[in-house]
């Protein structure tokens, strides 16, 4: 699959096209930059912290997305740079059991790998600098059947020691795909995929505040498993840019895995009352 994806991008020609990848400044965003930017394209890479051999080519915009004016201010900064043809959004990282409270009084984590992603592809869209689909590389298909939308932060959960890494990934799976559903019903013209990318042997746990003896587990094993499964940035790459610049007049489905198969969204989702209410709560975290 990963030689055909390559093959169909063998001719991309992004010239004068403005990429924007957050998350951009390692692991997969990393390396969907450096493919945009091999295709030609103008690359924009978006964190807390640019690598130390940005090219020159590329920009590089700051931004802390656990916090709600990080998210905002995103907004603008991006808006301003100019209209915007690609958006990846891959900020985030590995799950944690332990909650991270920000100065603004969320819970962090949540607030990089969840809700930033509303606040900024719904802002950039209403502040009309979104001219293209968006990708988000995360975690689509949970399995729940039902979500407690009064927990969405999970405060119940880690304040009862049991926000284990399974209902972790789980309120990610459901919130994201509320949210994916909802966004491409309301924004017909800005499409949104939300794609699962496998195993891909990034240096995530740099960025997670996983407790031990988690961390040690994860360290130990880690290795074993991308050995086995997991495949390197650079090959997955191809996979969003994809995406993102051909997945539109390939009919690609919206959820979807790294093999290009359609995904269900988290059944919890199904129900339209459910991902009313979670857009309106995410939302009014931006407000
Ligand atoms: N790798 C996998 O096998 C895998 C599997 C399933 C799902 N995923 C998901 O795919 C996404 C990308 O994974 P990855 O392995 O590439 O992760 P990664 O190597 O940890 O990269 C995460 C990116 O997010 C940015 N980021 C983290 N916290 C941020 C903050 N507070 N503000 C702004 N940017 C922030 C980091 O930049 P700075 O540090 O510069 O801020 C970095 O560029 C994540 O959401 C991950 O959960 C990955």
């Amino acid at each position: 699959m990963s030689g055909t994806i390559k093959a169909a991008n063998s001719d991309l020609d992004l010239s004068g096209k403005r990429c924007v990848v957050v998350g951009g400044t390692q692991g997969i965003g990393l390396a969907i930059a450096r493919r945009l930017s091999a295709a030609g394209g103008n690359v924009v890479i978006v964190g807390r912290k640019a690598p130390s051999d940005v090219p020159p080519t590329w920009s590089f915009v700051h931004a802390d997305l656990s916090l709600v004016t990080g998210a905002l201010g995103l907004v603008n900064d991006l808006t301003a740079v100019g209209p915007i043809d690609y958006l990846f959004q891959t900020q985030g990282g590995f799950m944690a059991t332990e909650p991270v409270m920000t100065t603004e009084g969320h819970e962090g984590r949540f607030m990089v790998q969840v809700a930033s992603k509303f606040a900024l592809t719904r802002g950039l869209a209403d502040a009309r600098a979104l001219h293209g689909p968006t990708v988000i590389v995360c975690a689509p298909g949970g399995h729940s059947k039902t979500f407690d939308v009064d927990d969405i932060q999970l405060e119940k959960l880690f304040d009862k020691g049991k926000a284990s890494i399974v209902a972790v990934a789980e309120r990610d799976s459901v919130v994201l795909d509320a949210f994916v559903q909802e966004f491409n019903t309301r924004y017909p013209k800005h499409p949104v995929y939300h794609v699962w990318p496998g195993l891909v042997d990034t240096n995530c746990l740099s960025n997670s505040t996983l407790g031990q003896p988690l961390r040690f587990f994860m360290q130990l094993f880690n290795p074993i498993g991308m050995f086995l499964m997991g495949s390197k940035p650079d090959v997955f790459a191809e996979m969003p840019v994809w995406l993102a610049t051909k997945g539109g007049e390939a009919g690609a489905p919206k959820v979807i895995n790294n093999k290009l198969k359609p995904m269900k969204p988290t059944p919890a989702t199904n129900d339209p009352a459910m991902r009313q209410r979670i857009w309106d709560d995410v939302f009014k975290l931006y407000k």
